[in-house]
């Protein structure tokens, strides 16, 4: 049994795809879930299908890329809810596949300034409450399958989300064991970035190839979030757990 009753849980780029599915799930475990994101009907959305659903929610806007809004965010958090225990940096962006060649500077900052920056700045922010009290602090980070190898994104991509990973071992290395740090590095799941690529046919003949033979739904991602952010996940630290359908075996 996960046991979240009470946990102020954060999660970002919570308005869709994997974030959305994240705060869902954890809502119906009994946390207050804060629902942050820069797209405001999608917050309003996810807020009243918890409230719907008689979870706990609030929604706040926050722009990871922005010192201020993330100080917001916590604040926020803790007006309303008092801490924050288990933090979710999963918002991100995709790059276009661009190797560094094709890659501007802009392009490389904008994937680094959501997918790296914003990790590490909420991270920073939310610190201090993540280590008040007794019980331990969680973070989970959203990084991916191209935090581990090339190809999976382009040069800004794969190079943001091997950073998350090398984030989150420090983070570990740091500060636990009153923070329990970890990542998830999904395969290919259907979600508002996969959309068009799913649609286009260019998906499924990558992921006939894997074990799993198939792409994900983001609750399957979700359930891997939960359970790292339970107690039966009081062993784990600083790992980058694959949810891929089995996409890095070989
Ligand atoms: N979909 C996949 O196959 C896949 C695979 C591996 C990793 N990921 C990662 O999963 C995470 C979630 O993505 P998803 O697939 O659910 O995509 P998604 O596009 O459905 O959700 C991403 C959310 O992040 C929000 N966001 C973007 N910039 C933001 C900012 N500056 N501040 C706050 N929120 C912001 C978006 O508005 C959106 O709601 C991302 O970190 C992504 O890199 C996705």
């Amino acid at each position: 049994m996960v046991e979240l009753t009470d946990s102020v849980v954060v999660v970002t780029g919570a308005a869709s795809g994997m974030g959305r599915s994240m705060a869902l799930e954890f809502a119906g475990e009994g946390a207050s879930v804060v629902v942050v994101d820069v797209d405001d009907d999608g917050i309003e959305r996810v807020v009243a299908k918890i409230d719907d659903d008689g979870g706990e929610a609030i929604g706040v806007h926050g722009d990871v890329t922005d010192p201020d809004s993330v100080e917001g965010v916590v604040d926020r958090a803790v007006d309303e809810y008092g801490t924050v225990d288990v933090l979710i940096n999963n918002a991100g962006i995709l790059d276009d596949y661009a190797p560094v060649g094709e890659t501007s500077l802009e392009q490389w900052n904008a994937v680094i300034g959501v997918n790296l920056d914003g990790v590490f700045m909420l991270t920073k922010a939310a610190l201090p409450k993540l280590l008040e009290g007794d019980e331990e602090g969680v973070v989970i980070n959203t990084a991916s399958i191209a935090g581990k190898v090339a190809g999976g994104g382009g040069a800004a991509y794969t190079s943001s989300k091997h950073g998350v990973i090398g984030f989150t071992k420090q983070l570990s290395h740091d500060y636990g064991p009153e923070i329990r740090a970890n990542a998830i590095c999904p395969g290919a799941i259907e979600t508002g970035m996969t959309e068009e690529l799913i649609d286009a046919g260019e998906i499924e003949p990558m992921v006939a190839e894997t074990p799993a033979g198939r792409h994900a739904q983001s609750e399957e991602v979700a359930a891997v979030a939960l359970f790292l952010a339970s107690d039966e996940a009081s062993f784990v630290h600083g790992s980058a757990v694959d949810v891929d359908g089995g996409w890095l075996v070989d």
